[in-house]
């Protein structure tokens, strides 16, 4: 299991949920790799090199490092990255929510570790499907959340002012991992994270060992396959699914 953590402090709320985490897999006998990124000092900026002009003159990200990774040419610490990906089959993705996302060193390690070729531009050869939305050479990895938010509950509730959980996550549990190919699991959210008590605390750490000694078998998120047959040919959801309706829950099979 490879184990991301994107907070800048040990000895944070997060941290010590990291910890307890780690403890927990190495009790029930998972292997497990971790890239700390402040503490490894990862560099989130994608380098000018990887950035490449496309025939119609577009720019865009990795088209020099889509060759690159055919030949195995990308920088040292991205290989140590896709190495580790490559060896996980599973990945625990942890940060604090800021400003409504992930923190930009750890959305930097999904622009400069999930390159074309690995995590986008791979096509099926047979039927010359672009696979993406549930396959992709990431197929077959589970991936799964663990988010410590400032917000109440009620706050991303239903009618919550922050909006919604899956609706906050959307962009890394459906654009990004599902996207690759991997599995999503429900995330596991601290909500109340700037106020926490022994007590809470103790029922956080229970969940989590929960959710950790289960993610090898627990049910994924039913996201729709974007090659399954529910997306006509311009990658609209067909009239006859979900007819009327729309927004971001109308990509996960109902019920
Ligand atoms: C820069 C910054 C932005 C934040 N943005 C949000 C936010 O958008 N929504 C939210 O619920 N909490 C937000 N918070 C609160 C953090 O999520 C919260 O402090 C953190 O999860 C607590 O865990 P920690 O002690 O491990 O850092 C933000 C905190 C910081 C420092």
């Amino acid at each position: 299991m490879l184990w991301i953590f994107a907070h800048p402090e040990q000895r944070s709320l997060s941290g010590a949920l990291r910890d307890e985490g780690l403890r927990t897999l190495r009790e029930h006998g998972h292997e497990h790799r971790l890239s700390d990124l402040y503490a490894m000092g990862w560099n989130p900026l994608v380098d000018a090199g990887d950035f490449a002009h496309d025939p119609a003159d577009r720019l865009v990200v990795g088209s020099r490092s889509r060759q690159a990774f055919d030949r195995g040419e990308l920088s040292d610490d991205i290989l140590a990255e896709q190495e580790k990906l490559d060896w996980a089959d599973a990945v625990i993705l942890q940060f604090p929510l800021w400003w409504a996302g992930m923190p930009a060193i750890l959305k930097g390690w999904f622009d400069r570790v999930f390159v074309k070729g690995l995590a986008y531009g791979v096509q099926d050869r047979a039927t010359g499907n672009t696979l993406r939305y549930g396959e992709g050479k990431l197929t077959g990895k589970r991936a799964m959340i663990i988010v410590t938010l400032g917000a109440s509950a009620s706050g991303v509730g239903p009618r919550g002012v922050n909006g919604e959980l899956d609706g906050l996550l959307f962009p890394i549990q459906h654009g990004t991992l599902w996207y690759t190919g991997m599995s999503v699991l429900p995330p596991l959210a601290v909500v109340g994270a700037d106020r926490f008590s022994d007590e809470r605390y103790q029922e956080a750490v229970e969940t989590l060992q929960k959710r950790l000694v289960a993610l090898l078998w627990e049910e994924p998120i039913p996201f729709r396959y974007q090659n399954g047959g529910d997306y006509d040919e311009h990658l609209v959801l067909r009239p006859e699914i979900e007819p009327g309706r729309s927004g971001l829950d109308i990509h996960r099979l109902a019920g």
